[in-house]
């Protein structure tokens, strides 16, 4: 048996095809929770030489038999992680038979207990908990279930495909059995049994086929499921218009639980949600809350085909799912909702998480070459990035072929396990373009610099850009090849026109941006005075841009944009500029030109009202750290606060009247009254910020006189950093009103770290509602302090980082995919300034000292590396 501590990396190269084929599979389960039998049995081909390697983990063997006969522990090797069966024919049947322990698996990975019910979490790598399997998503199967169970407790029994046969036995007992016809690989497979209520409806495909669908919650709470199913049929509905795909079983359920790691989980036919993402009242949950189930109903559904029917070869690939099913979700959101709002949502998340990451040392390729621990590559790169890079092909190649290479992908990859370069070869063929430099944009971290510079021939009406791209270093990755950066271009006159350009239609061009350096010549149709340069419109790519362009320029192309993108980005140019400007000048005040300016631009949208609140959010100090180093993100704070406070003022009249009208009744969660209430939150926080006595009244007034959790929760968020009786008033009686509601109340934790202090931090993880167990929970303090506020996170004494230190050494113990997740809130960490950095480099030490699970060894070492 040989183990080792020092973690080993698993590597795209060394990919060999399993040595066998498993047709199909039959798994027997007899529910208990800390004695659950599993018995499998397994019809299995050999396609090449080589002994049958089967992964384990944690299980205890019972019986091995291969074509019916028991083996004895000579015929096979057994270690920690895995069983080897020596000699085995080129075709034949293995049943195994093992006991696991789901009420001790606090790691959530595998079958486990959540609010005494049985549920599971395969991906990626749980099925190695439940039973002896080849456990890598190339080896696809067909999958039989059948479950039995005491009755009472676990009356409804799931798993993926259609229910077959069920009944009762004479001992309280019953059984149900799942049938899935899809061959999938082991990460797919789920099983759920307990009590629930249920949210039914049903939807007919555009083949005609019946599906009977399935929300399962905690019992009395059916009615919070009904968005769900809403936005479930939307998806359904979505992707058969979009991409002419249906859905292929005759049922779809989905299983709230609240102890889970991610958002959701997109198993064949059976998914299981976050409850944080299916549950969701009028009373309780905010717009944000409804907009994130419709996107996570939406992602998961739409895995059915990319991910499910079409799933990867290797977890080298795993962007091959994550992004494509990300650009499908956003999409969607885009098309059910306003698209240019989530456009500028969609790249402030970008931006926070995964241009944050590209820069830090944890740096890697959408598609890594290399990894140490496959749960730690669930990352903004392998999503977010991965999702930009489809959108920034659909420019590159334009929509048409773009469309055309999906339905050849679709086709010719359907119930197969591919790979990116797969995937790319169905856009070759149809665009006819060679599109091996495009996918180097996967194989290269770190986020291009595009540097842009314009000149002006008036003579003969020219406008000469000169392009330059820069991609930085990156953990070993010291240089870098350019990539193709398509970049939408338009000339615009200053009065709300397009100056026409020759070769382009409509006003608009794509310039792509190849080589390290290239110039262009935009001829222009007619005369014009200089015209204003918008690029990256919408944008096209996900890279910097560097212009040298003053704060007048700035604002006068900001005023003449016709891209909504770009006002937005516009602004967060100026305000970063202003913010930094603020921080040098202490006795400074925040310029008058940018806040009118910023004031204006928000008055005169407020006809798009989500669009105006966007305006007034000013870019946060996530986004301000990565412009500059070293960094003091206390500093920042006050800095950005000033400015807020300024714009706060020059918005006072504004905010009172729009405060004055009523909330939309009766609430709808649409996205039109949705976009009322953000610019109503807005102008809450706005309020706030001018931090006055009477600010503090007027919260809690309008506290008091809220009708829904989007603005509650707005004054309880403005009121925290007060130090008035309202403020606490307010925090004790948003805690008795809800704390019957565990998302409402991870709310209330996470609302007030994100403004304290780490004291602040350390009391709520001690608060008895605090629960280590519970990831939705320790996320609502830990996560919600050390992501949201780097200010108090970063603190030079050092407690904000000692507070986090100490909750990620507990959780680790039980749930090492939640620690490391946690600890790369001190990815930054080499930016701070001096005392900062040591702070966090002494927490981070002696967390390595302490020798933690390997996911967080693989975090740490790779921070400190
Ligand atoms: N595959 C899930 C999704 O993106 C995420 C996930 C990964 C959930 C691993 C659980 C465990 O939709
Ligand atoms: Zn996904």
């Amino acid at each position: 048996m040989l183990r080792t501590d020092t973690p080993v990396s698993v590597k795209l190269e060394e990919y060999t095809p399993y040595p066998f084929e498993i047709d199909q599979v039959s798994l027997d389960f007899s529910l208990e929770p800390s004695e659950t039998r599993v018995k499998a049995r397994m019809t299995v081909r050999r396609t090449q030489p080589g002994p049958l390697v089967l992964d384990g983990v944690k299980l205890k063997l019972n019986e091995i038999r291969l074509d019916g006969k028991t083996l004895g522990p000579d015929a096979y090797d057994l270690t920690d992680e895995t069983l080897t069966i020596r000699a085995v024919p080129d075709a034949f049947v293995l049943e195994t038979d093992v006991t696991i322990n789901p009420s001790a698996n606090t790691a959530l990975s595998g079958l486990y207990i959540s609010g005494g019910r049985f549920c599971s979490q395969c991906e990626a790598t749980g099925f190695r908990h439940i039973t002896y399997w080849p456990d890598r998503p190339d080896v696809m199967s067909r999958f039989h279930v059948r479950m039995d169970a005491d009755k009472s407790k676990y009356p409804i029994l799931l798993s993926n495909g259609t229910p077959g046969e069920s009944g009762d036995h004479s001992d309280g007992r019953h059984y149900a059995e799942w049938d899935d016809p899809h061959p999938k690989p082991s990460y797919l497979f789920a099983l759920c049994a307990g009590d629930y209520d249920v949210w039914r409806d049903t939807f007919t495909t555009m083949n005609g086929d019946h599906v009977d669908l399935g929300v399962y919650v905690d019992k009395g709470q059916a009615k919070s499921a009904e968005w769900a199913m809403e936005s479930l049929k939307a998806s359904m509905k979505w992707d058969e218009e979009r991409f002419g795909r249906a859905y292929d079983l005759g049922v779809f359920n989905i299983v709230a639980v609240r102890d889970f790691n991610f958002g959701a989980m997109e198993n064949k036919g059976l998914n299981i949600f976050n409850s944080a993402y299916v549950l969701a009242s009028q009373e309780s949950a905010t717009d944000a809350d409804f907009e994130a189930i419709e996107s996570i109903v939406g992602h998961e559904y739409f895995h059915n085909w990319t991910g499910n029917r079409i799933t990867c070869r290797d977890w080298f690939q795993l962007c091959l799912k994550e992004g494509l099913t990300v650009f499908r979700d956003q999409e969607f959101s885009s098309d059910l909702r306003s698209r240019p709002v989530q456009r500028i949502k969609d790249v402030m998340r970008l931006r926070a998480r995964q241009f944050a990451e590209d820069a830090g040392p944890l740096a890697h390729p959408a598609r890594p070459s290399k990894y140490g621990s496959i749960d730690n590559l669930y990352t903004g790169t392998v999503y977010e990035k991965g999702s930009e890079l489809i959108r920034a092909l659909t420019v590159f190649i334009g929509i048409d072929a773009f469309n055309k290479g999906m339905q050849i992908y679709f086709n010719e990859y359907d119930g197969t396990a591919s790979t990116i370069e797969d995937f790319y070869s169905c856009f070759e063929k149809a665009s006819g373009k060679d599109l091996s430099q495009f996918r180097l944009w996967y194989a290269q971290a770190g986020t291009p610099e595009v540097k842009v510079e314009e000149s002006w021939d008036a003579a003969s009406s020219t406008l000469t850009l000169t392009l330059s791209q820069k991609i930085p270093a990156t953990p070993g990755q010291p240089t870098k090849q350019p990539v193709p950066i398509p970049l939408r271009t338009a000339l615009l006159d200053g009065k709300g026109a397009h100056v026409g350009v020759e070769g382009w239609e409509n006003g608009e061009g794509v310039i792509v941006l190849e080589d390290e350096k290239m110039t262009v010549d935009l001829k222009l149709t007619g005369t014009s005075d200089k015209p204003l340069l918008s690029i990256n419109r919408q944008f096209s790519a996900p890279v910097r841009i560097d212009r040298e362009l003053s704060n007048e320029a700035l604002l006068e192309l900001a005023a003449a944009e016709t891209d909504p993108f770009n006002i937005w980005d516009n602004f967060q140019t100026l305000a970063r500029t202003e913010i930094f400007r603020l921080l040098d000048n202490p006795q400074s005040p925040p310029d008058e030109a940018l806040v009118g300016a910023l004031g204006d631009a928000v008055r005169s949208n407020e006809s798009d009202p989500a669009f105006a609140a966007l305006l007034t959010a000013l870019p946060d100090i996530g986004e301000l750290f990565q412009h500059r180093e070293p960094v003091d993100p206390a500093g920042l704070n006050d800095a950005r606060k000033r400015l807020r406070k300024a714009l706060g003022e020059n918005l006072k009249a504004d905010a009172e009247r729009i405060l004055a009208k009523p909330s939309p009744a009766p609430f709808k969660p649409n996205a039109e009254q949705a976009g009322i209430r953000a610019l109503r939150s807005a102008m809450i926080g706005l309020t706030g910020a001018l931090d006055t006595a009477d600010a503090s009244r007027k919260l809690k007034s309008l506290f008091d006189a809220a009708s829904n959790m989007t603005e509650s929760l707005a004054c309880l968020r403005t009121l925290v950093p007060f130090e008035t009786a309202e403020r606490d008033e307010v925090i004790e009686t948003f805690y008795e009103t809800w704390k019957e509601n565990p998302l409402v109340i991870d709310k209330w934790f996470a609302v007030q770290v994100g403004q304290g202090t780490a004291d602040d931090a350390r009391r709520l993880s001690q608060h008895p509602d605090f629960d280590l167990s519970n990831p939705n929970r320790v996320r609502s303090v830990a996560a919600a302090f050390s992501m949201t506020n780097l200010a108090a996170f970063h603190a030079r004494d050092g407690e904000g980082h000692k507070v986090i230190g100490d909750i990620i050494l507990e959780a680790d113990k039980r749930n090492p995919a939640l620690a490391a997740r946690l600890l790369t809130s001190f990815e930054q960490w080499r930016k701070l300034e001096p005392v900062a950095k040591a702070s966090a480099e002494k927490v981070l030490k002696d967390l390595q000292s302490q020798s933690l699970s390997k996911n967080a060894s693989d975090i740490l070492a790779r921070a400190l590396g």
